[in-house]
């Protein structure tokens, strides 16, 4: 979904006005934005911390995200399995990010070679290239800057949580 999602960094919510909210356009932009801050994420944190970042696509999968579907698409999911993956099917890619040793290999060429994107593997564990527009590295930046502001976070969050501080979100916390 994040190949049709467009994130405006000045209204990450579809607050203004400017856009009309659906929950179409709040799941793709949200899950675009997710891949952005990812990339920021996986610039920040230095080689040597042994840590990948990695987005995952599940495939479309008939977990509680379909409940709210309009009833044909939720009667489609239903009748056409072959194309739709139960839970633990579904989990197969994560799990796959999560263990396979070649995860942690493939994330650190990318490091090396400077690679704008963060490592992305496909429904079938497959490495996969983000859309286009995951590709803006100046709307990444903001996203990443608007999100850690958002949370209440210092932009330096990583560099201090690597280094062993304790930091807390302070999301709800008015
Ligand atoms: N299913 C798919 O086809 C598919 C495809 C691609 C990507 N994804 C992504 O995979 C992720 C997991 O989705 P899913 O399919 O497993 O959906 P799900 O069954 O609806 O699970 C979503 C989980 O998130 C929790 N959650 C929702 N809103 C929350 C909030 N505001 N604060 C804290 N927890 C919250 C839910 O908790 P409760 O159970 O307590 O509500 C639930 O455990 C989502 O990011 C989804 O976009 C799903």
């Amino acid at each position: 979904m994040h190949n049709v999602g467009f994130v405006e960094p000045e209204d990450m919510n579809v607050t203004s006005g400017k856009r009309r909210y659906t929950s179409l356009i709040g799941y793709c932009s949200s899950k675009l934005a997710q891949v952005m801050f990812s990339s920021i994420l996986h610039k920040r944190i230095p080689a040597e911390a042994g840590i990948s970042v990695v987005c995952v696509s599940p495939g479309i999968v008939y977990t509680n995200v379909a409940r709210d579907l309009p009833k044909f698409l939720l009667a489609a999911y239903k009748i056409i399995p072959y194309f739709v993956f139960n839970a633990e099917e579904g989990s197969r890619s994560t799990l796959f990010a999560a263990t396979d040793p070649q995860v942690p290999e493939y994330c650190d060429t990318l490091k090396a070679d400077d690679w704008p994107v963060c490592p992305f593997l496909s429904q079938d564990c497959h490495p996969t290239n983000p859309s286009e527009e995951a590709h803006n590295i100046e709307t990444a930046y903001k996203v990443w800057e608007n999100t850690l502001e958002m949370i209440g976070l210092p932009s330096d969050a990583v560099e201090r949580l690597l280094e062993g501080e304790e930091l807390k979100c302070q999301y709800g916390i008015s």
